[in-house]
């Protein structure tokens, strides 16, 4: 049947998940209530914030903690270009500017000097992304002096010392989508944060502006997260260290098979626990390598091969001189490849892949 990028399986909590959606409609409680409320808690508790508030989407999530934060319309957000689209796409659609700035291709994430480059006197907020499942270096941009909104749509459950993605910022983007590593039955995603009024602000903000659905101080969304993902991500979230720890004994077993003779290996942050949303190498001809592992009926991707800041939609917040100049995140976008990764991958799959990697390979 061969080997698949996302090696996942909800099938073993189904018939609890399918009891937990049965109770849940039979509630006639669908909007926010008790089953939200409980999983926000649960959330909160596992990652160690004050406070999580539950929303739509992680693209929602993004842009209502921006705007939480007190981001608004002319302000400069310094995003990385090598990332999913919608960390920059939440700062346009709230009226800021995305400025884009480098990463590590290491790590690929960002670092303190890249994301200094890219500072101007009307930078107001940074969105360091977890790209990939690895953390980024939040703690080197607490000197820049502005409010960090980490992006950890690809990081639930990864940690950084002590401290969880997720908190180690002013707030954080969670996302749900089914694909990620705490991902739900549809789209659903988060606002997490220790600071009461950034929360306060992204419930208000999160139901049209409104607390009481008779005054309206702000412009909001309708972004909630639905009761029913509520109550299937509820049966998920103590899966998720487990899963987390599968993923990490993949990624060392691909490094105890010599996959490094072969590609450069991914390269955690220091002090940082991967998670290993996607598992993704880099080789100089990432094209080639992909066509050899689906020859043996190996699934592999190449991701975000056109950065964000050379996206069509992003030509009018780049500035009058062109398109930054990016060679990291020009590096990565050429060179990477993500391999199966999953907490369902097996032993003897892990070889399949290394071994399809070293055939042929000059
Ligand atoms: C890095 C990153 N940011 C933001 C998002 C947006 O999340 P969602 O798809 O839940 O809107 C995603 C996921 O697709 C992502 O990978």
């Amino acid at each position: 049947m061969g080997v698949p990028l996302f090696a996942t399986s909800l099938a073993e909590h189904m018939p609890r998940i399918t009891e937990r959606l049965a109770e849940v409609a039979a509630s006639g409680r669908y909007i926010l209530g008790p089953e939200v409320e409980a999983f926000e808690g649960e959330l909160a508790a596992r990652l160690g914030a004050r406070h999580c508030v539950g929303v739509a989407n992680g693209t929602d999530a993004l842009a209502i903690g921006l705007r939480a934060l007190g981001v608004g319309p002319g302000d400069e957000v310094v995003v990385p270009s090598f990332t999913f689209y919608a960390t920059a796409e939440a700062a346009a659609a709230i009226g800021a500017r995305p400025v884009f700035c480098d990463i590590d291709p290491g790590t690929f994430c960002v670092t303190a000097e890249t994301v200094e480059r890219a500072f101007t006197p009307r930078t107001r907020a940074i969105v360091p992304v977890h790209l990939f499942g690895n953390v980024a270096p939040v703690e080197d941009l607490r000197g820049l002096g502005v409010p960090i909104l980490e992006d950890a749509a690809q990081a639930t459950g990864a940690t950084l010392g002590a401290r969880h993605a997720g908190t180690l910022g002013d707030a954080a983007a969670l996302s749900f989508f089914p694909s990620k590593n705490l991902g739900g039955l549809g789209d659903g995603g988060a606002v997490v944060t220790d600071d009461d009024e950034v929360a306060e602000r992204a419930r208000l903000l999160r139901s049209h502006g409104s607390h009481d659905k008779q005054t309206y101080t702000a412009v909001g969304y309708n972004s909630r997260l639905d009761a029913l993902q509520a109550a299937a991500l509820r049966v998920l979230l103590p899966e998720l260290e487990g899963w987390n720890e599968r993923r990490r004994a993949v990624a060392d077993a691909y490094a105890a098979h010599g996959l490094g003779e072969h590609a450069a290996l991914p390269e955690p942050t220091p002090a940082a626990e991967h998670v290993y949303h996607l598992y993704v190498v880099r080789h100089p001809r990432p094209d080639e390598l992909a066509s050899r592992l689906a020859e043996h009926g190996i699934e592999a991707r190449s991701y975000y091969r056109v950065p964000v800041h050379r996206q069509p939609a992003m030509a009018p917040y780049l500035s009058a001189d062109g398109p930054p100049n990016l060679p990291g995140t020009d590096e990565a976008a050429a060179t990477n490849l993500a391999l199966p990764m999953g907490p369902e991958l097996s032993a003897g799959e892990v070889e399949e892949v290394v071994a399809a990697c070293a055939s042929g390979s000059t």
